[in-house]
């Protein structure tokens, strides 16, 4: 009987149970393995948290946001010594592999730890969407409708007093969720990491849109984008692991803007609220089908693989592929969504 540790680590996102779910189902029902789950990412490994999931231990949960086992952005290769300070737990719980369900910081560590002789199969996971080797990720789904639906309430209240509103979305590298989001809501502009912006450009399209007699513009934000040249830098926030917190830019933006058009423009930042709470059910399927198929990549002994999208199918690709970049949003689609700017 194989034994498989299953961890969650960096924030968490929607759909990260119904992971947990799959994993462990398939691997204690179909191949009568042992689960252990590992407590609060990296930390659990390192600290030797541990607790055994079987399949009633993960009943109930598909639905629930945040993830049972916990998480934190601990990391053996920034708070540890790698492989050393995880060997410990390994070897105590008799762990032949390890399913890492995490963002592009954890299966960066997760690569590592394989090619320090450990067999890991990582879960892309971010509501981000830009961990590269996948079309997708679980959670951006959940995310962008979250968005979306708070674009929607924003633009009646900004209609209802001629106002302009910024809204900040989250997205640390990449502009999906604002891009998405902001496709979806009607954006009448939309401000993303990958696309230098020009506040002048975005307060033309806004006063032209007023001239037309539109009562309210909405700006999409992403909380990665360049504080606007000229503006007061903001201090840089660490959270409890030394990482940078964001957040906050588009008060900049929407200070800038106010002054450019005249218009009365107000912030709504929507941080974890994107993050919280229960998947979708297209989040739900995905992370599931992830799940499975990392348990089986683990009990076929297969190391240094990502469990990943491509097209309708669920495929190993090689985690060293998925660490090697971070995917930006498509040219394309954000000349789709430039087209409704206005
Ligand atoms: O990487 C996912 C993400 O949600 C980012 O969009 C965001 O910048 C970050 O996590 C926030 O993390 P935390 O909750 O640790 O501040």
């Amino acid at each position: 009987m194989s034994v498989i540790g299953v961890l969650t680590a960096g924030g968490d996102c929607p759909g990260l149970n119904a992971v947990i779910r799959g994993v462990t189902a398939r691997a204690a029902d179909h191949d009568n393995a042992e689960v252990v789950g590992i407590k609060n990412g990296w930390e659990g490994l390192m600290e030797g948290d541990t607790v055994p999931l079987d399949r009633d231990a993960v009943r109930g949960i598909l639905f629930r946001g945040g993830t049972i086992l916990g998480t934190s952005r601990m990391d053996p290769y920034v708070h540890g010594d790698g492989y050393q300070s995880c060997e410990r737990t390994i070897k105590r719980n008799g762990i032949e592999s390890l399913v890492v369900i995490g963002g592009d910081g954890t299966l960066r560590s997760a690569l590592r730890l394989s090619q320090e002789g450990l067999p890991v199969v990582g879960v892309p996971k971010t509501i981000d969407n830009d961990i590269a080797g996948t079309d997708v990720t679980f959670g951006f789904d959940t995310a962008v409708q979250v968005a979306t639906d708070a674009i929607d309430r924003l633009a009646s209240t900004a209609e209802a007093h001629n106002r302009v509103i910024v809204v900040e979305v989250m997205g640390r590298s990449k502009g999906w969720i604002a891009t998405y989001a902001g496709i979806a809501g009607g954006a009448d502009a939309i401000l993303i990491p990958e696309v230098p912006y020009d506040l002048e450009a975005v307060a033309d399209i806004i006063r032209a849109r007023h001239r037309r007699g539109r009562r309210y513009s909405i700006v999409v934000v992403a909380e990665g984008v360049e504080q606007p040249a000229g503006a007061p830098r903001q201090k840089a926030r660490k959270d409890a692991f030394g990482f940078d917190r964001l957040g906050g830019v588009s008060y900049q933006v929407a200070e800038i803007l106010e002054e450019l058009t005249g218009f009365e423009t107000r912030v709504s930042v929507l941080g974890h609220i994107q993050r919280g709470g229960t998947p979708s059910a297209f989040d739900r399927v995905l992370a599931t089908r992830l799940g499975v198929a990392a348990a089986d990549y683990a009990i076929e002994g297969r190391t240094g693989v990502m469990a990943a999208v491509r097209g309708s199918q669920i495929v190993p690709v090689s985690m060293e592929e998925a660490c090697a970049d971070i995917r930006g949003v498509d040219p394309s689609l954000y000349e789709t969504a430039a087209m409704f700017f206005g």
